[in-house]
This record gives C-alpha cells, structure tokens and sequence, in this order.
C-alpha cells in the first residue's frame, strides 16, 4: 500500500515540482504585475474625523460632556490614526461657560496634552465666531490665534448664509498664522440645503471660489442629514472635478440615511467623513466609527484603525451613555429615524423649538400651517439654508405669520436684520414686498457682515480687565459678555476657595 502510494504520490510530486517550476519562471512577471497593482487600484485609506469630544455629545446630550470625563481617555484616542479629532467650538464654548463652569480655554490646552499626535479641530461661525452677531475683524483674528496657539488645527468655518466673504476674515487669519507658526488649516464649510437655487452648478461654483479664496480644504456640512446616498454621489463627483482641494463630508444620521451616505461619498472619491464612537453615534449624531472602519476594511479604502483599541475607546463612553439615559440627558427620542427631516427639509432642533413656541401660543393645533409657512418665509428671505442662526429667523417669523393671522404683521428684530443685508447676501433676492413691508424706506446693506464693525479688542478689554488672568479671558468676555462675567466670578471664588454653599449660585454672586 506504502508503495502503490508512493508511486500514486511520485506523479504528484512530480506535478508539485512541475508547478513550483513553473511558478518560478513566471515570478518575474508576477511581480511586474504586483507591482503595477497600486497604480490600478492605489489604495486610498477613507479619512475619518472624531466627533466624540464635540458633535455627537453637541447633538446628543446638549453639550454636557465635562472636561474631566475625556481627558483619562486620550491616550487612547489619540493612538487610532484619525485625521483629526474635533473637540471645540460649535456649542461647546458657550456650555463651559455657562452650565459646566469650566474654562473652555483650559479645557482645549488639557486635549492638546493628551493629544500631541492628532491634529484638534475645532467649528467656527464665520465672522460670528462662535457667538450670534458679526464681530470686527480684530476679534476674529485674535480669536483664530489664540485657537491656534492653545492646540487647534484645524479650524472649520462656516457662515449661515454660505456668503463667503463673510469667511474671508477668519481664513486669511488662520493663513497668516500658519505662515507664521507654521500650524493651522483653514476648511470652508459649506452649509447643504435643498432648494431651486441649489443645483450642481451652485455647488461646484462654490468649491472653486473657496479654493481663490485661500482655504486648505472644504467640507460639506449637512446639519439636518438631508444629503441622500445618490445625491452625494453626484455631488461628490461635481465638486471634485471643480475642485483640487480635498473634501471633507459631514452629516448627521437624523433621517436614517447618514451611513449609506457616507459609503456613496466614498465611492465618489471623498478624503475624509466625519463619524463618532458609537455610544454617541446615530440618531442626531453621525454614523458609528466602528461601522465605518469595518465597512471599508479590506478595501482600498481601509483605514488600518485597530477595532480592538476602539472597542476598549467605546467600553470607556459605554458607561457615560448609560448614565446619560438613566438621568435623562440623552432622550431616547433623539436616537431614532425622524423622516420628517427629509419631508419638510427642516433640522430637527428647528421643529422642536417650533412645537415648544405654539405650546407657549396654546396653538399647537397650527402646527401644519407653520410647517407649510416655513418654505414661504425661507422663500422670502432668500431661500438661505436652514442652520444656525438662519434656522430659528425663520422658523420664528413662521410661527409669528401663522399666529397673527396676516404675514409680517409683526417681524421679529432678526428678520428685520437679515432683511437690511447684516447677515451677508443670500443666495436668491429676498421678497421686495416683504422688505417694503417690514423696513419701508431703510437702505439695504450689500457688504460682508463684519464691514460694519468697528475695531473692538480695546474697548471690550476695557470693560472685562479687572477679571483678566489671561489674554484668552478677553475673547470668553467678547463672546458671552454676562456669561463669561459670571464665570469670572465663580472661578475668583474658587481660588479663594469661598464656601460654594453660601454663594447665590442662581444670580451668579459669590461672596469673595
Ligand atoms: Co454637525
């Protein structure tokens, strides 16, 4: 038996042999072709953008995750490859101040300790800053240096309107202090809506005047999540052939399509999506890192992150989530599908506000009405996207319609304002009826928002000094003047160690 195998193996041997011959005569050109491999198909590792430490608790919790429970986490955070981690601005500057009573300044120098490997970014309203009216430009340039110098990277910008010019200040402010410190990259965002106005063309147009403009990068911001899987393909593919900057997609999973979405866009050639951990993804938040990272393992687009350091990452929040729902910070609500969204075009955050406004009004049976009224005004006002602070002008001048009985009976101040041009142009012009009804014989502004600012670092300075322990304290002030006071105020007690249990907490007055 031993023989008849071996002499039943010898062909097979001989054919083995045959083979490794053969395989070593045609190595050489194997290798050519392995070679060739990358230039075929080049692997082109999706990037990804954290939102952890600002968009998903932002959208989730109301911005309530304190400094203290992110630092012991870093570490970790820091070892996974992202592109960037964003981590400040958008709300997280005024909920510091304001409910968390910390320095977001602090707060920002403690991230970058724990981060030196990742570049920090962080959301910037335009000439807003991150506060609701336009400032003079010395303000957004001081503002872009101190960001700058206590760790961010990157900084996002984005105006309501899309009216770039209102952009131009903050951009070429982070362009000067590259040059000078050599870190710092200015990302245009631009805010997605639907609407006539809003073709391929627009789009495109777009992409070009923020590459002349000077910005390092673009992203497309889709705040409401309104961007469907189809339509990102041929978006992504338009701006990309207008466009040699790279593109950075943004969404939130509101109306349920957000993951889809983000696997077209990458298909369609886009750099870079932005995604948080899961225990804060989905709902009003982005698409889940992990499903993300696993979605596109194996590809060309595989981004080499380790699942298993996330998972340690998501264990770590896992607890924090729990807590979040047990106490009632995270709503269960907010973490399902809400097809509305893409029904009425409208954020989330702006129909909620819109039901809790007939509720004060005992009208909640107008609801409807508003919402039909909402795509008129919006009309009226120049069809501008729907984010903040567009969202709520709108929104508000809607219900206020309804309620009266006669369109722009009353105006609230901020229509007036975006009807004299102070928040910048609008992509279509505004309803002259309206603007003849509401501000009859005013002149219309036609320039960039901060034109009409004067310089104001000194004067705002002035009037905060006796609370200054650093250049940063100045900004907080100029931002959220009676917020920031009254953090001025706890944190004097602080460190004078005053006993908090005779402070009047609620009117913001400690005894010092
Ligand atoms: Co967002």
């Amino acid at each position: 038996m031993a023989k008849k195998n071996d002499s039943a193996k010898k062909p097979d041997n001989a054919k083995k042999q045959d083979t490794a011959r053969k395989v070593e005569v045609k190595e050489p050109a194997k290798k050519a072709e392995s070679a060739k491999k990358p230039e075929k198909a080049a692997k082109k590792p999706i990037k990804i953008t954290e939102t952890i430490l600002r968009d998903a608790h932002q959208s989730l919790i109301a911005t309530r995750m304190p400094t203290d429970l992110m630092l012991p986490i870093l570490d970790k955070l820091d070892k996974v490859g992202y592109h960037s981690i964003e981590c400040w601005g958008g709300a997280t500057f005024d909920a510091s101040l304001r409910f968390l009573k910390e320095d977001p300044w602090e707060r920002l120098r403690k991230i970058k300790d724990g981060c030196p490997n990742t570049p920090l970014q962080m959301l910037f309203r335009g000439q807003n800053i991150l506060g609701y009216r336009p400032y003079a430009d010395d303000v957004v340039y001081a503002f872009v240096e101190k960001s700058i110098a206590n760790g961010i990277d990157i900084i996002r910008i984005f105006d309501c309107l899309n009216d770039i010019r209102n952009l131009q200040a903050a951009v070429d402010a982070t362009n000067e202090i590259k040059q000078r410190e050599g870190r710092g990259h200015a990302q245009v965002a631009l805010s997605y809506t639907l609407g006539d106005a809003y073709t391929l063309d627009y789009w495109m147009n777009m992409a070009k005047k923020i590459e002349e403009m000077g910005a390092d990068s673009i992203c497309i911001k889709d705040m409401a999540g309104l961007l469907v899987p189809y339509k990102a393909t041929e978006m992504i593919k338009a701006m990309k052939s207008a466009t040699k900057l790279p593109i950075q997609l943004h969404t939130h999973y509101t109306s349920g399509v957000a993951s889809m979405t983000y696997l077209k866009a990458v298909e369609a050639g886009v750099d870079v999506i932005d995604c948080a951990m899961s225990p804060f993804a989905l709902g009003t938040s982005q698409p889940a890192t992990e499903v993300m990272v696993e979605t596109f393992k194996g590809t060309e687009y595989d981004t080499g992150f380790d699942q298993n350091l996330l998972a340690e990452i998501a264990d770590y929040f896992r607890p924090y989530r729990d807590e979040c729902l047990a106490s009632g910070l995270l709503n269960p609500k907010v973490m399902g599908v809400d097809i509305k969204t893409l029904l009425y075009q409208v954020p989330g955050g702006m129909l909620s506000n819109m039901v809790s406004q007939l509720k004060e009004q005992n009208a909640e049976d107008r609801y409807y009405d508003v919402l039909k009224e909402i795509p008129e005004v919006r009309k009226d006002l120049g069809e501008p996207p729907l984010v903040t602070p567009s969202s709520q002008i709108v929104g508000t001048q809607a219900v206020f319609n309804v309620l009266m009985g006669e369109r722009y009976k009353m105006a609230t101040d901020q229509t007036k304002d975006m009807l004299r041009g102070k928040y910048g142009q609008t992509v279509k012009p505004m309803n002259k009826d309206v603007i003849n009804k509401v501000i009859p014989g005013e002149k219309i502004r036609t320039e960039r928002s901060g034109a009409y600012v004067e310089n104001e670092m000194d004067k705002l300075e002035e009037e905060m000094k006796q609370w200054k322990q650093q250049d940063e304290d100045v900004l907080s002030y100029a931002l959220f003047p009676q917020v920031a006071t009254d953090f001025f105020k706890y944190r004097k007690a602080q460190q004078e160690k005053v006993d908090l249990s005779q402070a009047d907490t609620k009117n913001g007055a400690y005894p010092v």
